[in-house]
């Protein structure tokens, strides 16, 4: 990816509006010249999250999570810095020339395609479905209790028994066959003389990203054909194990209830939600992923799992509950009827019966426990310890000390096996317990804002920023190595480097020329905590003295040390050396 000019970044950065952006993502709500919102990085029920559009920053209290317009849209859709740059410039009007070259071009005109493709799509099954042609598919969804609404609302379509109605149909509307072949929408047929439908004769699912556009298909037979669900296969715009069915109608619902329920399949999410229990998500066949958990996170901590009764005791489902604790979920488990599933269970007891069930979950601990037990039947040594060994897995994914300990305790009761031998069997280097999974490491939610930055380093770096004529001022008395930590230095450097190049320092600029890991925090944390000082100078000149102060208190204390040392080694010029050294610091410091 090429480079894009500092100029051009800060061009995009002045045109976007931050509010305008962090606000198509969560909701903001005014609060004096800052606006709040519940932050997307971390759980919270009450606001810590701040978006100052003054200071072009945002900044969150609670997790430290802080930066400018990209380093929001970075850390929120969790893309390299370069596609937020185009994304934001696209938005802002700015023309990047690097990505006029034809490769991108194409490729962008690929993705572009594939959108459009899937939305004409969307609307031909639709269309198919409210023809004389879908009497049989509109039957069918009335008999499964399909309100008609809940077929719009979820734009439900119907894909007629043609091999090619749909190849035609987006030909006529200009897509090119490499596109619609690229869409997964039409399969090449084997003697290769041109392409037919995937989907034919089915009931169509539209599957959803988080800006409402379809991105794949799910088609169900309307009898014991099988395969019973065909679905679309992963394409340059939709990857599996990051996309969960029903998140953009549902999304809203979770973050209110501050719950998300997880059911298996499309009508196990559709005919609970037109009764009314809309916190639901479907994972549609596939296991739960670290990036599925992630996407959920975003809304809420706490997931209720529903399962068919029939599937609860398999063993792959239950460690695959593990990556939930592993990702810090917490994680409850809600059991239907044998023979139901939520589907099913709607249409016979109503929405409010489906409500009740969820109420009562069984948390993941004490529900894989019991099945173990009616599963093994604890009867014997090796039952128990074979029990043991399987929850010692779900054990080890806890990352909260007391409660792993207290699982631990609970485990050896119910067993009657020894707690102290559990814990040595814990400490033990562990085997790969995580082999199963295969997501990928995140950055995004590492609290990244350092702790060990003193107030006063804070406030000259914030009072530099804020009033640039500061600059030379804290240059003539401070050296940036002699700021509180390496962060901190790294940005007073680069304070007094652009200040030299007379080049304008606010933090949203800083935030872009200094991409080091956790700048973004750093910055976005002084931009929020600057107080309208009456009197900036005297408040720099007191910092500068305390940040003089407490780093001779540093070097007074080593020198003590190393004098220590030096006379237990016998190292008599070595210790008058460091005594004058040490009585010219401690005269040093009656200057501040
Ligand atoms: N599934 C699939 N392909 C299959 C079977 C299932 O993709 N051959 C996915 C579908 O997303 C389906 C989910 O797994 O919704 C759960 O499957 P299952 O329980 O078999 O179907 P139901 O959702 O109960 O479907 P229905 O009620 O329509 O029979
Ligand atoms: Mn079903």
């Amino acid at each position: 990816m090429p480079h894009i000019p500092d100029n051009t970044l800060d061009q995009i950065l002045d045109r976007c509006d931050i509010v305008e952006i962090i606000s198509g993502y969560i909701p903001l709500k005014r609060a004096g010249r800052n606006y709040k919102a519940l932050c997307p990085f971390h759980h919270e029920k009450t606001p810590s999250f701040v978006v100052n559009p003054d200071k072009g920053i945002f900044h969150c209290f609670g997790c430290g999570a802080g930066g400018n317009a990209f380093s929001f849209v970075m850390k929120y859709e969790r893309l390299e810095f370069p596609e937020v740059a185009r994304m934001l410039a696209k938005k802002a009007g700015v023309i990047l020339p690097e990505y006029t070259a034809e490769d991108s071009g194409k490729s962008n005109s690929l993705l572009t395609g594939i959108y459009k493709a899937h939305e004409l799509a969307t609307a031909y099954f639709q269309s198919a479905l409210v023809s004389p042609q879908g009497r049989e598919a509109n039957e069918y969804l009335a008999k499964r209790g399909v309100k008609g609404e809940t077929t719009s609302r979820f734009k439900l379509g119907f894909a007629t028994d043609s091999w090619d109605g749909l190849l035609t149909y987006l030909k006529k509307r200009g897509c090119g066959e490499e596109i619609i072949e690229k869409s997964g929408l039409i399969i090449p047929k084997s003697d290769g003389s041109g392409y037919y439908d995937r989907f034919r004769k089915r009931l169509i699912f539209p599957i959803f990203d988080h800006k409402d556009r379809a991105i794949a298909f799910g088609g169900r037979v309307m009898d014991d054909t099988l395969p019973k669900y065909m679905n679309s296969p992963e394409t340059p715009i939709y990857n599996k194990s990051r996309t969960l069915f029903g998140l953009n109608f549902t999304k809203k619902h979770i973050n209110e209830k501050d719950s998300a329920v997880i059911v298996e399949g499309y009508m196990d999410l559709i005919v609970p939600y037109q009764s009314g229990v809309n916190n639901l998500i479907a994972s549609c066949g596939t296991a739960l992923t670290q990036d599925h958990i992630r996407l959920i996170r975003r809304h809420s901590r706490n997931i209720i799992m529903v399962y068919d009764s029939d599937k609860a005791g398999e063993m792959a489902t239950l460690r695959n509950l593990d990556i939930l604790l592993t990702e810090e979920m917490n994680v409850k488990i809600a059991e239907l009827p044998k023979g139901y599933d939520p589907d099913s269970f709607v249409r016979k007891n109503g929405g409010a019966a489906f409500e009740k069930i969820l109420a009562k979950p069984t948390g993941l601990f004490d529900y894989k426990l019991n099945r173990l037990i009616s599963y093994h039947k604890a009867d014997t040594i090796e039952s128990k310890v074979k029990i043991a060994g399987e929850m010692m897995v779900t054990i080890s994914k806890v990352k909260n000390d007391v409660l792993r300990s207290a699982y631990i305790k609970r485990l050896a009761e119910s067993l009657s096996l020894d707690e102290n031998s559990l814990r040595t069997e814990l400490a033990k280097p562990k085997k790969d317990y995580s082999g199963a999974y295969n997501g990928n490491e995140q950055a995004v939610l590492t609290k990244a804002a350092p702790g060990d930055l003193s107030i006063a380093d804070k406030t000259v770096i914030g009072l530099m920023v804020e009033d640039n004529t500061l600059i030379p001022i804290v240059k003539e008395k401070l050296s940036h190595t002699e700021f509180g930590n390496a962060l901190a230095q790294e940005i007073a450097g680069s304070i007094f480097k652009l200040h030299e190049e007379q080049k304008p320092i606010n933090y949203v600029s800083l935030i872009n020329c200094l991409s080091i890991n956790g700048v973004d925090n750093l910055l976005s944390e002084i931009a929020a905590m600057q107080e309208n000082f009456t009197d900036k100078k005297r408040n720099l000149e007191d910092c500068i003295r305390w940040i003089k102060k407490s780093n001779i208190k540093k070097s007074l204390n080593e020198i003590r040390n190393r004098i220590k040392k030096a006379q237990e080694a016998g190292e008599h010029d070595k210790v008058t050396d460091l005594v004058v050294r040490y009585n010219q610091l401690m005269k040093e410091s009656a200057h501040y």
